[in-house]
Formats: structure tokens, C-alpha cells, sequence
């Protein structure tokens, strides 16, 4: 499974990516390890993951180690904290990036995007988007669980190898489809940004309310969003929780980036931005200066607002 590097010398900084394999995730793999940082690129296919590491390895990054990682699967995640442990005994760097969109295409769809795409501007590819995404009651149920609990426990599990670290940072990739403007609930709005009441308990009720709302047809009687809904909620949800988790670890740092719209298979090679540009605007979260901000949304690699 894992590759067999040498171990690091004692001060180089260790990092996890989820979903390195592809898209992003393989590009914050690339641009971490280009650093100095040594790379634990994470997938949940193992064939997938090993290819993807041998890609980076020919282009002279040899500090980059694979191991499988199915973030849904708490004995995946546990077989990863046992591996980081006795390898290493810290985490500098947890990104987590993988995700799913929570919506389905029709297969046509699948091919020629580049060509179909070319002569739109941003908001005609947003629409095209919109306009073919269509959300079945599983694809709902599998981002929010992928999206919000995958990260989540991943996160928890992780995180006594973080406390080890002197500087532990967490980037949760996000998007601006989590924007707390995204949910017409003025109530669900609130109790989402109001992170000194909110508890995990509480956003396990709300996530359990969008779920039967979903299934019951209530979306938009009940304020939620009805495009791309579950993966607004899930990801809405991470930014809170990745706020929850800044406010009860100071010593850690805890952030949100969203990439930008970028051409990847999730944006259906929709998106304006290259995997390389969307990675650096992670990547730059990943590594600001030692005693950096904590709690905070990056949109395009500056500080924005998590409401709008
Ligand atoms: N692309 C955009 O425009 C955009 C915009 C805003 C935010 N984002 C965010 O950026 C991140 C990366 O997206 P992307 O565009 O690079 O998407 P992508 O190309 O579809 O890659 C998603 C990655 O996540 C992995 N993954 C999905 N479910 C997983 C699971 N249960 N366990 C482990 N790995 C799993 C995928 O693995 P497989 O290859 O095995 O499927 C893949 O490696 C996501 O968090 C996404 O929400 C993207």
C-alpha cells in the first residue's frame, strides 16, 4: 500500500490530503510536496492513489507517500491514524478536499465538455450547470454524508496526531456554495453563524431536518437551497463545524478555502479557473505564517465572509 520513503528529518512538515488522486487534490499533493513538505496523498482506490503518486515521483517529488483513504469509512480512517502514528507521531497538515457534488448528469453529458463549453462566459457555464444538475434523494444522502461526516471524522481521528504538531493547520476545502447566503432560512441562517451557541449536536438535528425536508419535497417551504441543495447544506455545515473546531482548539489553525470554479470532473470541465490555479488558492491557506488567523473563510486565497 504506502510506498517506502525514508523518515523525514525531524523538522519537515507533514500533511494529509483526502481525495489526492485527481482534480485539486492531486494538485495541492503537487504544489505541498514542491515545498518541502512531505505528502501522505490519500484515495479512496488504491490503483488510482498508486498511479497518482507515480506521476508526482516522476516529476522529482519523491517525498510523497500513497495510502488509501475512503473517507466514509471509519475503519479506512482508523487503518490512516494507525499508519500516521507509528510513522511519523504528528500531522503538520490536514487538507481536507475530498468531496462529491450531490447531483447526477445525464450520461451524454459526460463527453466533449471542453468543446461544449468553449465561447461561455462564467455565468452561462454556472447556468448549464444548474440547468442539467439533477438531485436524487441518494446522491443528497451520499454528499452530505461524504462532504460534512467523511470530513468530519477524518478530522477527529486526526486530530490528536495534530495536537503533536507546534503548528497544526486544517484547510477544509469549501466552496461558495456554502455561503450561509445560499440558505433562504433566516432561523437556519442564524443558528448556522452563530458559532458561540452552536454545537455539533445541533447541526446533526439540522442536517437530519434537510434530509427528511429533501425527501418529503419541502425544500424550498423550509428555506433550504433547491439547486445543488445538499451539497449547499453539507458544505455549509463544514464551514460551521470548522469554526466550532477553531474556537474550541486555539492552538490549531482551522480554515476554509474555496478554489474557485474550477475545470475538474466535479465542475463537469466546466470551470474557468485550471486545477493548478484552484490548488494554489488552497495551498496558500495551507501554509500561511506561523500564528495566521484561524476560523476564517478564504475565498480565491483571500479572506472573505462566510455569509455572502
Ligand atoms: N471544481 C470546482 O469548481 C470546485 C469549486 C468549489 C469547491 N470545490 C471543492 O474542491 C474539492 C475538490 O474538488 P474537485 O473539483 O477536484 O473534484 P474531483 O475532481 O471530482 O475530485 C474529488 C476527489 O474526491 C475524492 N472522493 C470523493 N468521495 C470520496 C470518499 N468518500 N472518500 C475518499 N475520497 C473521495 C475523489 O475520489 P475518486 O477519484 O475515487 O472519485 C477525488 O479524488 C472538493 O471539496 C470540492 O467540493 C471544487
Amino acid at each position: 500500500m504506502e510506498g517506502a520513503i525514508p523518515c523525514p528529518p525531524p523538522n519537515t512538515r507533514i500533511a494529509v490530503v483526502t481525495g489526492g488522486n485527481k482534480g485539486i487534490g492531486f494538485e495541492v499533493c503537487r504544489q505541498l510536496a514542491s515545498s518541502g513538505v512531505t505528502v501522505v496523498l490519500t484515495a479512496r482506490d488504491e490503483t488510482r492513489g498508486a498511479e497518482a503518486v507515480e506521476k508526482l515521483k516522476g516529476l522529482g517529488l519523491s517525498d510523497v507517500i500513497f495510502h488509501q483513504l475512503e473517507i466514509t469509512d471509519t475503519s479506512s480512517i482508523s487503518a490512516l491514524a494507525g499508519f500516521l502514528k507509528t510513522r511519523f507521531g504528528k500531522l503538520d497538515i490536514l487538507v481536507n478536499n475530498a468531496a462529491v457534488d450531490g447531483v447526477e448528469y445525464d450520461q451524454e453529458l459526460h463527453t466533449n465538455n471542453g468543446e461544449k463549453f468553449g465561447g461561455l462566459d462564467f455565468h452561462q457555464r454556472v447556468e448549464w450547470m444548474l440547468k442539467h444538475a439533477q438531485e436524487p434523494m441518494d446522491a443528497a444522502e451520499k454528499s452530505v454524508q461524504t462532504n460534512y461526516y467523511g470530513t468530519k471524522h477524518v478530522t477527529e481521528a486526526l486530530l490528536p496526531l495534530l495536537r503533536s504538531s507546534s503548528d497544526a493547520r486544517i484547510v477544509n476545502v469549501s466552496s461558495n456554495y456554502g455561503l450561509l447566503k445560499h440558505i433562504g432560512s433566516e432561523e437556519v441562517r442564524r443558528e448556522l453563524n452563530d458559532i458561540d451557541s452552536l454545537t455539533e449536536e445541533r447541526l446533526d438535528e439540522m442536517l437530519n431536518k434537510f434530509l427528511e425536508d429533501f425527501e418529503a419535497g419541502k425544500l424550498e417551504a423550509h428555506g433550504w437551497p433547491t439547486k445543488f441543495s445538499a451539497y449547499k447544506v453539507g458544505k455549509a455545515a463544514m464551514n460551521a463545524y470548522s469554526r466550532i473546531l477553531a474556537r474550541r482548539h486555539p492552538a490549531l489553525r482551522v480554515n476554509c478555502a474555496h478554489p474557485g470554479f474550477v475545470n475538474t470532473d466535479m465542475s463537469m470541465g466546466s470551470g474557468v479557473l485550471t486545477p493548478e490555479e484552484g490548488a494554489r488558492n488552497v495551498v496558500k491557506v495551507a501554509l500561511l505564517p506561523d500564528g495566521g488567523v484561524t476560523g476564517v473563510y478564504f475565498a480565491n486565497g483571500e479572506e472573505a465572509s462566510f455569509l455572502q
